[in-house]
């Protein structure tokens, strides 16, 4: 894949009533830049913002975008998620309350937010299969899930896409997933490019100072640079953003055009020498019976 528009997703975590003027603008100017795929959930901001969504693509021709939506995660009365909706025989009301919020009869990329250890994962493809066969979904996407897990689901059906974190703090996909995912000719969907907003937070101020100085001597800004660092190096991946202000978006696009040598490449990481490199912020939680445990 070269590095074209279609190589960049928006995601709409963090869209919400707050902010709907802003992220309405940011989801058209998208659009209009050639950004078709538009990654959601139906636990985002409990429900807001597949409302705020609906609101962006209520004149925007249905094939002139994709809409990527994860179910099943459950967030507490303040927002906080401890667990997943792990009854198979629920898919179909999350999806429902989707499609009823979203205003669509179908998306097209459909996935459970996580999958329990205990999940009989014969039952769920059977599940995510009746509903793409319905025409209810078009694709079958799996979040954040092991190469193993990957391995058993792909042999039911066809998985068409997976969804991971990745980013220069968090690189646990270089091991073997995308080595699994490339074999199995699975499409790899990124996220948490800019360590989700948290990279100042997360590495030592040494270490930032150095990634600021070579992103500097690009005439970029560090999340330009942790974007462009994933698109150089990984030539198949799809980006996904998280950003809501257009001006951001703007700066990230821009990142199609950042070219880096291996050696750039190389030279980036050499400054995060001595981070943990497979910070699993949101790994570490395993869900069991439908419990973060
Ligand atoms: N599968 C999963 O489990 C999973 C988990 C988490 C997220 N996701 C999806 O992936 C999407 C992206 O994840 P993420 O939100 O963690 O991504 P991210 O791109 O790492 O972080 C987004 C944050 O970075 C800021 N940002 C982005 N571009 C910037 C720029 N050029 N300059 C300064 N700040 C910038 C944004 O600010 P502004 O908002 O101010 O623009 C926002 O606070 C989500 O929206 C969601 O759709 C999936």
């Amino acid at each position: 894949m070269s590095k074209s528009i279609e190589r960049l997703g928006l995601g709409t975590m963090r869209m919400n009533f707050d902010n709907q003027e802003e992220s309405i603008k940011t989801i058209h100017k998208a659009l209009k830049s050639g950004i078709k795929m538009i990654n959601t959930g139906e636990f985002y901001n409990a429900g807001a913002t597949e409302l705020v969504l609906r609101e962006a693509l209520k004149d925007i021709p249905r094939d002139e975008y994709v809409i990527s939506l994860k179910y099943g995660a459950l967030p507490d009365l303040n927002g906080k998620y401890y667990g997943v909706d792990s009854d198979i025989r629920n898919i179909r009301a999350h999806l429902k309350y989707s499609l009823t919020r979203l205003g669509l009869d179908y998306v097209d990329i459909f996935e459970p937010a996580r999958i329990d250890e205990n999940a009989n994962i014969e039952d769920l493809m059977n599940e995510l299969v009746k509903l793409k066969e319905e025409g209810y979904i078009k694709y079958i996407s799996l979040s954040e899930i092991s190469p193993e897990v990957l391995k058993i689901a792909n042999n039911i059906h066809h998985i068409d896409y997976i969804e991971m974190r990745y980013s220069l703090i968090n690189r646990g996909i270089e091991d073997e997933m995308l080595k699994v995912a490339k074999e199995l000719g699975i499409q790899v969907i990124v996220y948490g490019l800019n360590a989700s907003g948290k990279l100042e937070e997360l590495v030592p101020k040494n270490i930032l100072d150095k990634l600021k100085e070579f992103a500097k001597s690009r005439n970029i800004t560090l999340p330009v640079l942790c974007y462009a660092w994933a698109l150089n190096k990984n030539k198949d991946i799809i980006c996904l953003t998280g950003c809501t202000k257009e001006t951001h978006l703007d700066e990230l696009i821009n990142a199609l055009n950042i070219e880096l040598s291996e050696e750039d490449i190389i030279n980036i990481e050499e400054c995060l020498e001595g981070i943990d490199i497979y910070n699993k912020q949101m790994l570490k939680n395993k869900i069991i019976d439908g419990k973060y445990v």
